[in-house]
């Protein structure tokens, strides 16, 4: 199965992706993820992309498509893929890679989105994803998986996360519409606890396979 994530910044498309790819046993391909890997290695890919990121910005599309169309090459079975498509250029670009089945388009206000970015901490070592309020790690600061040091991103400022929602809503909420007449959406309201916006993405993926 070839999943989108849709949905602003901090609507949890890292979580539920995350989420889902381990339920259905399929690779979660976050370009936000590839980026911070390329970064923190100091990569070509990942210089150029930090002058982007740290100000908000979309990462070229050129770079950006490139960098998708040689990963979903590798993943024959499927794929969770989150944080892309982000602008129509870019859909364009995967509608002529591959047919995708679902796009699951998690909603939050602004407001919400700046309250859960300004509490979300990272792991440094492996990635998880935690929050200071909504998903407390059991010591403060550590990683309950792997014990690595959590973090705040780099992104993660107020300044520099209402830059990203500009973004979005010029150039990636209107993806919302294009997938909706493709018949392929499924809206889930992300203003609701974790595991509540999980259950809402898995029984809307079970109703759509009858
Ligand atoms: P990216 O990493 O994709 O960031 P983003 O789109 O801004 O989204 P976030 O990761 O901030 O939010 P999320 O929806 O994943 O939320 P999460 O699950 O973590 O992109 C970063 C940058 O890379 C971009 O700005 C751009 O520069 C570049 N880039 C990436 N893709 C690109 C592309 N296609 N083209 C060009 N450039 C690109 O949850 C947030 C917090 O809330 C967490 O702390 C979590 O624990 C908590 N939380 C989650 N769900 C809930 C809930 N239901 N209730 C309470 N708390 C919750
Ligand atoms: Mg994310």
């Amino acid at each position: 199965m070839k999943i989108v994530m849709l949905g602003p910044q901090g609507s949890g498309k890292g979580t539920q992706a995350a989420k889902i790819a381990e339920k259905l046993n399929l690779p979660h391909i976050s370009t936000g993820d590839i980026f911070r890997e390329n970064i923190k290695n100091q990569t070509e890919l990942g210089k150029l992309a930090q002058e982007y990121t740290n100000l908000g910005k979309l990462v070229p599309d050129e770079v950006t498509n490139k960098m998708i169309a040689d990963r979903l090459s590798k993943e024959k079975k499927g794929f969770i893929l989150d944080g892309y498509p982000r602008n129509s250029k870019q859909a364009k670009a995967l509608e002529e890679m591959t047919h995708i089945d679902y796009v699951i388009n998690i909603e939050i206000s602004d407001n919400e989105s700046v309250r859960r970015i300004s509490g979300r901490r990272t792991c440094e070592s492996c990635g998880e994803v935690f929050h200071t309020i909504f998903k407390k790690p059991k010591n403060e600061g550590v990683c309950d998986k792997c014990k690595g040091k959590l973090l705040q991103r780099d992104d993660d400022n107020e300044e520099v996360v209402r830059k990203r929602l500009e973004i979005y809503h010029e150039m990636t909420k209107p993806l919302v519409d294009f997938y909706r007449n493709e018949d392929v959406l499924i809206e889930i309201n992300g203003e609701q606890p974790i595991m509540k916006v999980f259950k809402d993405i898995v029984m809307n993926l079970e109703r759509e396979k009858e």
